[in-house]
């Protein structure tokens, strides 16, 4: 029988932790306090933003929200943040991607002071979790990292394989999964032979953006899955990358969509904001 790993039950666990430690920090005089950019109005996006919004009031942090219409230019944008980063009340900084074409991404990463990037984008951070350094990690990759140690799934050693190489998942993922000794390959669109390699992984982190596209062919007899993507099917469910209901029998522990890797960014996100006052 596989495990299920449950991602609301230990992201709950998590928020409830930082609760208490939230709540410390008040009784010193310190407020914990997130900023939330969203320009536009995505709807996606504002989902997120809500949920995000939610996480931090059950727990007990202040969030700001700043809510720009589509039309704002990156100067704007970029003064906003230049406020926020020398704002002393304010220890995290997150603006919502996507941002609209007129605006770089790039450019408005950079500017997030690296102590304040709770989502770990900036380079500077990017470039310490690469030489095991302190700093913020990418939310998504961090949780799934916690989901496998509270469910008591060991890393080391094992063959950890990644399908999908980007930024904010595939890339800090390997990363992360090297740091807890695993044996670490990264698959994307111009693999030669998938399932060869994918066939491999004691542990296969999915996160390539297809619906239902990981199916038993592809993973060894026992594997643990961890499916990060998340789309609404044409039956109006949320599916992930994998097909949970094919694989299911040859799996020794699952990540269900939805209730599987999706709560726990949002924890560790919430982490981050009060790993933000250490910084
Ligand atoms: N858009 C999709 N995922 C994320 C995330 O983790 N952080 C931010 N800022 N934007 C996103």
């Amino acid at each position: 029988m596989a495990a299920i790993i449950d991602g609301k039950k230990i992201s709950q666990e998590i928020k409830d932790e930082l609760k208490g430690k939230v709540s410390a920090l008040r009784e010193k005089g310190i407020e914990v306090t997130l900023a939330v950019i969203q320009v536009g109005n995505d709807p996606a996006s504002s989902v997120y933003v809500g949920n995000k919004k939610k996480a931090c009031e059950y727990i007990g942090i202040r969030s700001l929200a700043y809510e720009l219409s589509e039309e704002t230019t990156q100067e704007e944008l970029l003064k906003l943040v230049e406020e926020l980063n020398n704002r002393e009340d304010v220890n995290g900084i997150l603006v919502q991607l996507p941002l609209p074409a007129h605006i770089q991404e790039e450019y408005i990463i950079k500017a997030i002071t690296p102590i304040k990037d709770v989502d770990g984008f900036h380079p500077f951070n990017v470039g310490a979790l690469s030489i095991g350094q302190k700093g913020f990690v990418s939310c998504t990759p961090a949780g799934v990292i916690e989901l496998l140690k509270r469910s008591g799934i060991s890393i080391n050693g094992k063959e950890c394989v990644i399908v999908g190489r980007s930024n904010i998942v595939g890339k800090p993922m390997g990363l992360l999964l090297l740091r807890e000794n695993g044996t670490v390959t990264i698959c994307h669109s111009k693999t030669k032979d998938l399932k060869e390699v994918t066939k491999r992984a004691d542990i296969l982190v999915v996160a390539l953006g297809k619906p239902k596209f990981i199916t038993k062919e592809f993973i060894k007899e026992g594997a643990v899955l961890v499916d990060v993507g998340i789309h609404r099917g044409e039956d109006n469910k949320l599916c992930g990358d994998v097909d949970f209901d094919d694989v299911i029998d040859k799996v020794s522990a699952i990540t269900p969509v939805p209730g599987g890797v999706g709560p726990m960014t949002i924890a560790m996100l919430m982490h981050n904001c009060v790993e933000s006052v250490r910084m």
